[in-house]
């Protein structure tokens, strides 16, 4: 009898083959700055590389507050300033998201628990990754922080880091 540990990330490997599209979703906290920023971004890095039929792209927060609303008017404006519009709807991640999506990338350590504890499977932990780990141009970095309590620079950081990362994630799927 194999590992089931080693079993199953080659089953979900086998799923999204099945399925033929890379699905991923971004989580924050608040679903209103960083993740629709994440997914903005992923989905313009997408269509650039004329990959967009190949993407299922999405993102989530972790808690309900801003479930309905667009993006933190700093954090749209921040990307209209760099040449994205972010106008997604803030939705909470829930547990069938982990049948949904074959990779769900976080912000942050908090964030990474938050998700992988409500993961009813070594697999789909497994679907879990720190968007830092993708990072090649701000390797200091280890998460994209939080920029909600702080000014319009620490939005600015946000897409500095997601461009980077997001362009190292589309790298290696
Ligand atoms: P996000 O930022 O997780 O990047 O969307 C936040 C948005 C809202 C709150 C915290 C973080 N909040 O406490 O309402």
């Amino acid at each position: 009898m194999p590992c089931l540990q080693k079993v199953l990330p080659l089953q979900s490997k086998i799923n999204k083959m099945k399925q033929g599209k890379h699905t991923v979703l971004f989580i924050c906290l608040g679903n209103i700055c960083r993740s629709p920023a994440a997914e903005g971004i992923m989905k313009g890095l997408v269509e650039k590389a004329g990959l967009s039929d190949e993407f299922e792209i999405d993102s989530a927060g972790i808690g309900n507050w801003h479930v309905g609303q667009l993006p933190d008017s700093r954090m749209r404006k921040c990307g209209a300033e760099h040449g994205y519009r972010f106008d997604s709807r803030a939705r909470q991640f829930q547990r069938s998201d982990f049948q949904r999506f074959d990779t769900i990338v976080v912000m942050d350590n908090e964030n990474y628990r938050a998700i992988t504890s409500r993961a009813s499977s070594q697999a789909d932990k497994d679907k879990v990754v720190r968007i830092a780990d993708f990072l090649t141009s701000h390797r200091e970095y280890t998460t994209v922080p939080d920029p909600y309590y702080g000014d319009y620079s620490d939005f600015e950081l946000v897409i500095t880091l997601l461009e980077d990362a997001c362009q190292g994630l589309l790298n290696e799927l």
